[in-house]
């Protein structure tokens, strides 16, 4: 995006873009998504840990799927011989039996949870929508691939919206939420019981969204679907959105960790740029422009919301791991450091500032139609990425930052981490 090869140089359907977009919805954030739910689902659902091999066999198949997938976009864009396209359809199937194998364990510890604890029912259903994201995604990669009659232009739009809403709002959205609600609870002491108004945000976002999908796919299959049940279900995934925002906004001010740390003041920009994406949907859609605000709300959403929230719970998870593979068998027998200090807030701080002031800055020049300054914005927030991304390298691998002696949670006066401080 930065160098010009794709959106917003290129269009939003030219082939290079989609080799970037799905680099990026599958190559980072279903990886990341799946990462955190083999992490959280055993821990949601109360349960040992269930993955193992199909894990790593998950990741290795959606890796070289994933490259196969790339190599087609990039025949399709005339970069590789047109025998490549066939790649295609060919890395979506891996992709899907990757995330098939990926997704059984986590389906399977679900299933024996039951009733599933509040975060683990939107774990549950957006495992559904990558189903029908995956098989969507397939259907259009075999029709461009061996369909001549269809052309890009053609590719119907109806189905793509479906392939959109299921990805980017059922998978990542709804799973993201339901993590969020488990992890900010954990991280910052706050209740996590989320009483009448956390089912209603269950209902209406999930709800509204399979109503829209379902209507939807009438719509594209040729029968009529009065447009005010439509309207219905868009209003209720849109009321459900707001009605999270304002839980996890009172989630955060009920909690007991008054000082916030590096992790969740992220996630607390990034669900503001999750607010500003639904206020801007709900008013491009009003005023009839949600066709020309597609790129630069895409962009927020992804960057802003999905890509900051994940960053951010990642800057507390991977410290988070690394001590407990680390130090949780020392606990009580000796001194150990405290989870934040495998981190170094205060080196890392201004880089999640520019990644969110050049995420905002790239929307904000997206809307107004500046491409050449976009680009610019988007090099900062690439290189705030790559900046984080050393951070949690350094988190993994270097010293401790305190490594002066502390008192044991045994005997000690000082309590010593159990989940997460
Ligand atoms: C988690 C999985 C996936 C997500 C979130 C996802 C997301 C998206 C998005 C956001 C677009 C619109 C791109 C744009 O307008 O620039 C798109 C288009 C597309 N996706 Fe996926 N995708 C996924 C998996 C797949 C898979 C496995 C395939 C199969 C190869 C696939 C094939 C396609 C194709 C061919 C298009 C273009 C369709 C058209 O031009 O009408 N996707 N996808």
């Amino acid at each position: 995006m930065a160098a010009g090869a794709a959106y917003p140089t290129g269009s939003l359907l030219a082939p290079v873009t989609l080799a970037a977009v799905h680099l990026l919805t599958i190559g980072w954030l279903t990886l990341l998504v799946f990462g955190a739910l083999h992490q959280f689902v055993p821990v949601i659902a109360a349960r040992s840990q269930a993955t193992g091999w199909p894990a790593l066999l998950s990741l290795l198949v959606i890796v070289v799927g994933l490259a196969g997938m790339e190599a087609g976009f990039l025949a399709l864009a005339d970069l590789l011989a047109p025998r490549a396209i066939p790649l295609l359809p060919a890395g979506g199937t891996l992709v899907l039996a990757g995330a098939a194998l990926a997704a059984a364990p986590i389906a399977r510890t679900l299933w024996s949870a039951r009733p599933l604890a509040f975060s683990a029912r939107f774990a549950s259903l957006g495992l559904v929508f990558l189903l029908a994201t995956l098989g969507l995604g397939l259907t259009f990669a075999l029709a461009l691939a061996f369909s001549e009659t269809i052309q890009w232009a053609a590719m119907p739009t109806d189905g793509l919206r479906l392939h959109v809403l299921s990805g980017l709002l059922g998978w990542f959205t709804l799973t993201a939420m339901g993590v969020s609600y488990r992890l900010l609870s954990m991280f910052t002491l706050a209740p996590e019981e989320r009483g009448a108004l956390g089912s209603a945000v269950l209902w209406l976002s999930a709800g509204g969204l399979a109503a829209a999908w379902l209507l939807g796919a009438m719509e594209a299959s040729g029968l009529a679907v009065p447009a005010a049940l439509s309207t219905l279900a868009y209003v209720a995934l849109a009321l459900g959105g707001a009605l999270y925002l304002f839980d996890m906004g009172r989630m955060l001010r009920a909690r007991r960790r008054p000082k916030l740390e590096l992790n969740a003041a992220g996630a607390i920009v990034a669900l503001a740029a999750f607010s500003l994406c639904l206020l801007g949907a709900v008013l491009a859609t009003i005023t009839g422009r949600l066709q020309e605000m597609a790129g630069p709300l895409g962009y927020l959403f992804v960057f802003g919301w999905l890509s900051g929230l994940g960053l951010s719970q990642l800057y507390k998870i991977v410290p988070f791991i690394t001590w407990l593979e680390r130090y949780g068998a020392l606990l009580g027998k000796q001194p150990v450091p405290r989870v934040q200090d495998l981190v170094d807030e205060r080196r890392d701080r201004p880089w999640f500032v520019l990644y969110f002031v050049a995420v905002g800055a790239g929307t904000l020049c997206a809307a107004l139609g500046s491409t050449l300054e976009w680009r610019i914005a988007i090099g900062g927030h690439l290189l705030a990425t790559l900046m984080i991304a050393r951070a949690l390298w350094l988190a993994r691998s270097g010293k401790p930052r305190l490594v002066q002696p502390r008192p044991t949670a045994i005997g000690g006066s000082r309590s010593l981490p159990t989940t997460g401080s």
